[in-house]
């Protein structure tokens, strides 16, 4: 080594930290691009820096050297140097580091696609179900009925749906994506349905359908195919209408009115 490069050390900026600036500059320059760069093009291009950087610092031997040396304490060194290399030494791993976690760490970003809470149901389908007489009415709901409904949900909904009805279960917090359990308190629920539709939803569930959701099936439904799930079907359907008017009764909400409709009018 002769003095002219112990003076370029000296001054300038060791060759390690030096390659690793390039190759961060490289890759915020990408990522400032716009429109965005795919990551795999970035990527692409970043193999290229990394593989250039390579190709430059082992291109003659005194760069080798020179690059081994950062790596080794010398006794005149300064703090600038020392602490440069400390940095180089903790940084590389935890880049690293992060990239593997980075690659393998799940995500729970919901698809972009639309979630629609409350499809339009036919008729041809609704029509099949039947509100039975005395669940029909809510005036004339009985005690003991809407305290059976009480012990079904207990011990079925409310490990999801909370103890309160408000969608805030012990098991509530599992469930990240698609939707928490639905909270029976809010307006945006049972409140603007219709019992047949309630009760539909307990013969759907959100498994295996659109809604794509943990809510089991637990009534079957008159037709339709009979597809078996984690507690499908556990309830008669007038155990289904009992939890249903307990809902309404609970929530202090009455079910929406059926629409009347106008045939002529289509
Ligand atoms: C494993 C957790 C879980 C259990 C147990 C569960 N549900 Fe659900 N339920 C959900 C989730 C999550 C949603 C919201 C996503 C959806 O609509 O499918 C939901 C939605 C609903 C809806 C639709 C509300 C709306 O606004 O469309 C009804 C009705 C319902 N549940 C009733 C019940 C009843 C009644 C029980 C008990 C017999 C029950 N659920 C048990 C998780 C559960």
């Amino acid at each position: 080594m002769n003095a002219d490069t112990q003076s370029r050390n000296r001054f300038s900026v060791p060759l390690p930290v030096g390659a690793l600036l390039v190759v961060v500059l490289v890759f915020v320059m990408l990522k400032l691009i716009r429109p965005v760069i795919p990551q795999s093009v970035i990527l692409l291009y970043m193999g290229f820096v990394v593989l250039g950087v390579v190709i430059h610092l082992t291109l003659d031997d005194d760069r080798i050297r020179r690059f081994w040396n950062f790596f080794v304490r010398a006794g005149d060194e300064g703090p600038v140097l020392r602490a440069q290399r400390w940095a180089l030494l903790a940084v590389l791993p935890l880049v690293a580091g992060w990239w593997a976690y980075d690659a393998v760490r799940p995500r729970y970003t919901p698809p972009v696609e639309i979630f629609q809470r409350h499809p339009t149901v036919g008729e041809e389908v609704l029509g099949r179900i039947q509100v039975p007489e005395w669940a029909a009415n809510p005036a004339k709901w009985r005690a003991e009925d809407i305290a059976e409904g009480k012990k079904l949900y207990a011990a079925n909904c409310a490990v999801c749906h909370g103890e309160k009805l408000d969608g805030n279960g012990p098991a509530a917090a599992g469930f990240r994506y698609p939707i928490r359990p639905a909270d029976f308190r809010d307006v945006g629920t049972i409140a603007q349905l219709t019992m047949r539709y309630v009760y539909w939803r307990m013969t759907t569930g959100g498994i295996q359908n659109q809604f794509n959701s943990p809510m089991p099936r637990w009534v079957a439904s008159a037709d339709g195919p009979q597809v078996s799930t984690l507690h499908s079907y556990d309830f008669t359907p007038e155990e289904g209408w009992k939890v249903i008017i307990y809902l309404y009764r609970a929530t202090g909400y009455e079910p929406r009115k059926e629409e009347l409709r106008d045939y002529k009018s289509h």
